[in-house]
């Protein structure tokens, strides 16, 4: 597959007055990659999307699109699609109704177009609808399902995970793979490492409007040190003590709640092994142990500084 870069940025900067959204970042998406863009709330990802669809314009730097210098206009070249902050639509409309009105606004009279949008987000069984009525993820799906009318060389989709249920997840991450395979290149943003890790192949980290990371997530993996872990036991309190008598091994300040008989700890993976084998031979069964947060994640949190203690998680056994 022919891999031409279809966003160049070099040293971009965007100022809201005094507040700097965006200080000197740098983006390469080639086409067919899928390229995600994830920070903190604030971190300028939404800034960066709208110069990316011509939305807004940059105070400084380079942005090629498509091949195209973006100079100071408000457009971009042909071939981008998508939509920051929300799609724009008609709530009195139904959903295949919007897509109809803009697929005659762009010329394009292929009924069967909006049809095929509507099935590939899986939105077809509520097509008739008044938008009005539909949830975030809903008009999250109808908003690329109007990008799909464009076949796009290039689309730009802010937070698309939010609001999904997991079917409407299914449809989206299968769309933006689709896509991809055929060469169109994606860039979508999200506050959550976990939403981007299934579907990107690059991702940009940014943290207060800078690049903190750029490159392949099997490398943003191996940038996080040593983990912490959930582990649940039969006997928290022996666990404890356990826990404190293995060289390396950080024992973690407990939490009240649901989550009280469970321990916290940390460090190196050889001490981890000595812990299991600790509680084992003392006849405390081991029922979780488990990373409080991904390796991804923990690289996230690492470098944004977006910590503040472990978020909520799933545990499990791994
Ligand atoms: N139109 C605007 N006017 C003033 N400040 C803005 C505007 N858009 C964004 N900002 C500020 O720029 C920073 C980056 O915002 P944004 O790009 O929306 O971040 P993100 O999408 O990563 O949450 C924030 O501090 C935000 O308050
Ligand atoms: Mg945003």
């Amino acid at each position: 597959m022919q891999r031409s870069p279809v966003v160049r940025a070099r040293g971009i900067t965007k100022s809201f007055g005094d507040v700097v959204a965006l200080d000197g970042v740098d983006l390469d998406v080639a086409s067919g990659q899928v390229h995600g863009l994830v920070g903190p709330n604030g971190a300028g990802k939404t800034t960066l999307l709208g110069l990316l669809l011509g939305l807004a314009v940059a105070d400084g730097g380079s942005l090629e699109i498509l091949g195209t210098p973006v100079g100071r206009a408000l457009a971009v070249p042909d071939g981008v699609a998508g939509f920051v902050d929300g799609p724009g639509l008609y709530p009195s409309l139904t959903a295949r109704q919007n897509l109809t009105a803009l697929a005659s606004l762009r010329g394009n009279a292929d009924g069967g177009a909006v049809e095929r949008a509507l099935e590939q987000v899986g939105l077809t069984d509520v097509a008739d609808d008044r938008i009005r009525g539909f949830s975030l993820g809903m008009r999250q799906r109808l908003g690329l399902a109007a990008a799909l009318l464009t076949t796009p060389r290039l689309l730009v989709l802010d937070e698309p995970a939010n609001g999904l249920d997991p079917a409407g997840k299914r449809h989206v991450h299968r769309v933006i793979t689709e896509l991809a395979a055929n060469g169109t290149a994606v860039v979508l943003s999200s506050h959550r490492m976990d939403d981007l890790a299934a579907l990107c192949s690059e991702v940009t980290v940014l943290a207060t409007g800078r690049v903190v990371f750029s490159g392949p997530l099997s490398k943003l993996a191996a940038e996080s040190g040593e983990l912490d872990y959930r582990l649940l036991t039969s006997d928290p309190a022996a666990a404890h003590q356990v826990a404190e008598g293995v060289t390396g091994l950080g024992v973690l300040p407990g939490r009240d709640g649901p989550d009280a008989d469970v321990l916290v700890v940390r460090g190196p993976v050889p001490a981890l092994d000595e812990l299991v084998v600790r509680l084992v031979g003392d006849g405390v069964a081991i029922r979780e142990l488990a990373p409080v947060v991904t390796p991804l994640e923990a690289a996230f949190l690492a470098l944004t500084g977006a910590g503040g203690g472990p978020g909520p998680t799933e545990g499990g056994t791994r």
